[in-house]
């Protein structure tokens, strides 16, 4: 049977992980996955969650099947997270949600929704985006386009040519777009431009898709809800994925969430009552223990304070990093400004240099990062920005 396949090339972005791991280098660096990393490089379980742990252990009785559905607190307390306290859709009851198992799990059934709904929906997605959502949402048979976003010649938002784009895409059809700390370029829309595309999904009447993996990281976890939220109040329909990998650290538990905002009430459950069936089909129900951590965390005062200060220095660390990234490729003699890195926010940035010399700072000095010049700004720390900028500033 299995000699008909071929073998694949290993995936862009987790194949660094195995190809970091089996360099020999003492100095190699990585800035490949998207994981937080503190000063010396490690992952630490995030305080809050290291508490919700000790008191599920005490306090879980049973290991029987939850709800199709999941963990009705963890989606209550999300829901809230995402969208605000007392969110009129949510009030309204135009509200459907399903636990997923990560975000890409919510991306998935949200896709094979798409799909369910309109078989010929085109999904557009920025130009570039995270390389998951191709097989994510293209495997479930809807056709991709892209719209214009990212220019690496200036290092800065196409926002014209996207606004243009958007202006032609017709009603039946979907566009992605990620809440906040853009994967791969760390390039977001200023809150202005958010209200010029949510004028325009309101006019052309297409679907906004909001993928929402990185909240907490940008701004602070408001500011980085500003244009989600805008897009619920804009336009009668809007569909979430969001994950709580990386803002909780609970990057191995798979803990997402799939959102659909529907036009009225009565929709509601017909939504919920499909996107379970989806689900059922493809892994039965969502693991529990990850959205049980986050619905202990958020319903209680004191652990979600210090949930939002563990995001808060996360958060932070990674700003002062590009700073001193910046800082040094100019010590270190760059030939080019490196300060738009300063402009861009989250876990990643785009460090506009051509794959070649991604490849040669890889071959040449062990600095692992994807190809299209991503890199993971929390692998940076103060032991190696000094090695890390002069291997870069060598091949450019
Ligand atoms: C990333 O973009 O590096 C992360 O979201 C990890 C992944 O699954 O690609």
């Amino acid at each position: 049977m299995f000699e008909v396949l071929p073998a694949l090339a290993p995936d862009p972005i987790l194949g660094l992980s195995a190809a970091f791991r089996a360099d020999t280098n003492p100095n190699k660096i990585d800035l490949g996955v998207g994981v937080y990393k503190d000063e010396q490089g490690n992952t630490p379980i995030v305080g809050a969650v290291a508490q919700a742990q000790a008191r599920l252990l005490e306090s879980e009785t049973s290991k029987t099947y939850i709800t199709p559905q999941g963990v009705q607190g963890y989606i209550d307390g999300m829901l809230e997270l995402l969208l605000g306290k007392g969110n009129p859709a949510v009030l309204a009851n135009r509200v459907a949600a399903v636990q997923a198992p990560g975000g890409c799990g919510a991306l998935r059934i949200l896709a094979e929704l798409l799909k369910r709904c309109n078989d010929n929906a085109k999904v557009w997605v920025s130009d570039p985006t995270w390389a998951n959502h191709i097989p994510l949402i293209g495997n479930a048979g809807l056709a991709l386009d892209t719209y214009p976003y990212f220019d690496k010649a200036t290092a800065s938002i196409r926002f014209d040519a996207m606004l243009d784009t958007l202006k032609t895409i017709p009603k039946g059809d979907v566009v992605l777009l990620h809440a906040c700390c853009h994967n791969p370029t760390g390039a977001d829309l200023t809150q202005d431009q958010w209200r010029q595309v949510a004028e325009v999904a309101q006019q052309q009447g297409w679907l906004p898709f909001i993928d929402s993996a990185y909240l907490g990281f940008g701004d602070d976890l408001e500011t980085d809800a500003f244009g989600m939220r805008l897009m619920v109040e804009s336009v009668p329909e809007v569909i979430i994925a969001a994950s709580c990998s990386k803002n909780f650290g609970l990057y191995r538990e798979r803990v997402g969430l799939a959102v659909m905002v529907t036009e009225n009430s009565a929709q509601t459950p017909i939504v919920q009552s499909q996107i379970q069936a989806i689900a059922r089909g493809i892994y039965s129900m969502p693991p529990s223990y990850g959205g049980a951590l986050v619905d202990i965390i958020l319903h209680d005062d004191a652990l979600k304070a210090s949930w939002v200060a563990e995001v808060d220095e996360m958060r932070n660390r990674m700003r002062d990093l590009r700073a001193l990234l910046v800082t040094k490729m100019a010590e270190n003699g760059a030939p080019k400004d490196f300060s738009f890195v300063n402009d861009q926010k989250g876990m990643f940035s785009f460090l506009c240099i051509t794959p070649e010399q991604v490849q040669a700072v890889r071959a040449e000095h062990s600095v692992y990062f994807v190809d299209s010049s991503r890199v993971n700004i929390a692998g940076i720390n103060l032991s190696n920005v000094d090695a890390l900028s002069k291997a870069l500033v060598s091949v450019l």
